[in-house]
């Protein structure tokens, strides 16, 4: 695997690639990689010629300082799994190779997408997401990226920004992997003691209970039970939805349309997401 810092000498690289026909595919990342991520590196050397990983904890996408600080890192870790996994090219710019000081922001028209779930919770997150991998594609040129479902919601944010710069690039969203106590993988989850990992499994369960209970007609009835499981096993929930596949939210099944619900919810003070598509 090759290590490049600065986009001048992996622009080159691809460059020369992309002349021979390469086909090229793409994971940006945060690091403090497991085994979520690693899927899409596989995926990506299926259908690929070429995989570049980027690993960049963007600060412009964390509206809490806090969490901005204690994002874990491993690099050496990360790049031993990598290269572990077959991956071609690691991109690892610092922040001022991504944010130089001309650097221009700009506004993102994400419309309604912008404004529920996440977008609510955290305000500025996903400008802050369109702005680092605006940047990104930009650099790598990918044919193909690769997104997991477990951020649903960046999946879509991401597939409006890529329309809205009018490229071609082909987005490919892939199943969330999942512990064996079914808790999604997440850098985050390296934040939990033992006790609180095993509790959070409890996400994955309120998410099951909803997908074998859901009934057509008013939702809230099941979403203030499954409220009720997360507060009781120690969660602060921020929100709990069902919504169909474009976000919109829905607060009553017609028992026929595609559905997925939604959770946020913190464990002493770590905040995790999930997702399950339920009908
Ligand atoms: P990060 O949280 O590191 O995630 C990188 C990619 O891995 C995202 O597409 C995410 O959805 C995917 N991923 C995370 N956990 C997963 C799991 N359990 N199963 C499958 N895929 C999983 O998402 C970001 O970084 C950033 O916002 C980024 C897009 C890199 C922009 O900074």
């Amino acid at each position: 695997m090759i290590i490049y810092k600065k986009i001048n000498d992996i622009t080159q690289h691809l460059d020369n690639h992309r002349k021979e026909g390469h086909t090229i595919g793409f994971v940006p990342t945060m690091g403090a990689l497991h085994n979520g991520h690693i899927s899409l590196i596989t995926a990506s050397n299926i259908d690929n010629d070429l995989t570049v990983c980027s690993i960049f904890v963007n600060p412009t996408q964390f509206n809490n300082s806090e969490d901005f600080e204690k994002y874990p890192t491993t690099l050496d870790n990360d790049i031993d799994l990598l290269e572990l996994n077959d991956c071609d090219i690691l991109f690892l710019p610092s922040t001022d190779e991504i944010y130089p000081p001309n650097f221009i922001k700009q506004h993102y028209e994400l419309g309604a997408l912008a404004d529920v779930l996440e977008g609510k919770y955290r305000p500025g997150h996903f400008q802050g997401v369109c702005m680092v991998v605006d940047k990104l594609i930009s650099i790598i040129q990918c044919d193909t990226l690769y997104l997991g479902q477990k951020d649903y919601q960046q999946c879509l944010v991401i597939s409006k920004l890529i329309e809205l710069k009018g490229l071609n690039t082909f987005v490919k969203i892939m199943p969330t992997i999942r512990e064996d106590n079914g808790l999604a993988m997440s850098s985050r989850n390296k934040r939990l003691q033992i006790g609180e990992f095993n509790n959070a499994a409890t996400l994955y369960k309120t998410l099951s209970y909803l997908k074998n209970n859901i009934a057509p007609g008013d939702v809230n009835s099941i979403i203030s039970e499954a409220t009720n499981l997360l507060t009781n096993n120690g969660f602060i929930v921020d929100y709990i939805e069902v919504a169909n596949e474009q976000l919109e939210i829905i607060s009553n099944w017609d028992g026929k349309s595609k559905t997925i619900c939604l959770i946020a919810a913190s464990i002493n003070n770590v905040r995790l997401i999930d997702n399950l598509i339920l009908t």
